[in-house]
């Protein structure tokens, strides 16, 4: 559990689903991720499954408990080259507060501090600048724009949307 100046960090429970639901049902949340809008029963399984895994942080509010964003985070490549990949969703109504750079940046914090990771990436659309300005809030650079690289929609002809990526990074010597 992460402790920052408004919110906790913490792993997911099985009673977050309401809160989940709440942004995970609306269409705006996948303009840049894949999915669509999920059910309350589907915030339901969502939330037991992350409850038992460790690759999604619930960010909730210090005061209410409220949980009102999460941030991902996977190894990415072989274990040996102590990769982590960040993403995050936030429900819009706490949007532009400032949360998920909170998060984002206690996440990295201890990703560098408490497990030894050596570089830290981001992936997000030049199409999205929140999502790019929390990454460079947080510190980390932009390396480079991916050609095409991912897609979270199809035509109606099933043909991928493809969209371009610019990809961030933090080292842990930029950390220190
Ligand atoms: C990306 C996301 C998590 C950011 O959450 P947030 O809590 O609003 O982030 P913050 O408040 O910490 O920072 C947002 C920044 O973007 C800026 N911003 C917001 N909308 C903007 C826009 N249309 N154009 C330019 N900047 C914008 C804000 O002003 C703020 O920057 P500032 O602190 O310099 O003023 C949130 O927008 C989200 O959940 N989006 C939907 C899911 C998504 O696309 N996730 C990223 C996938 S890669």
């Amino acid at each position: 559990m992460l402790t920052t100046e408004r919110l906790i960090i913490r792993p997911f429970l099985k009673s977050d689903y309401q809160d989940l639901y709440e942004y995970l049902s609306l269409s705006e949340t996948y303009r840049f991720e894949p999915g669509k809008p999920i059910s309350l029963n589907e915030a339901k399984k969502l939330c037991r499954e992350r409850a038992k895994g460790t690759n999604f942080w619930a960010a909730t509010l210090k005061d209410s408990q409220k949980l009102i964003g999460h941030v991902s985070f996977f190894p990415l490549g072989p274990e040996f080259l102590l990769a982590w990949e960040i993403g995050d969703i936030f429900n819009p109504a706490f949007q532009n507060q400032g949360y998920a750079t909170e998060a984002v940046r206690a996440i990295i914090k201890y990703a560098f501090m408490e497990f030894g990771a050596h570089r830290i990436v981001g992936h997000c659309s030049p199409e999205n600048p929140p999502s790019w300005k929390v990454l460079e809030k947080c510190g980390m650079r932009r390396e480079g724009l991916l050609r095409k690289y991912f897609y979270v929609h199809k035509d109606k002809d099933g043909n991928p949307q493809w969209l371009d990526s610019y990809e961030y990074a933090i080292l842990d010597e930029d950390f220190k």
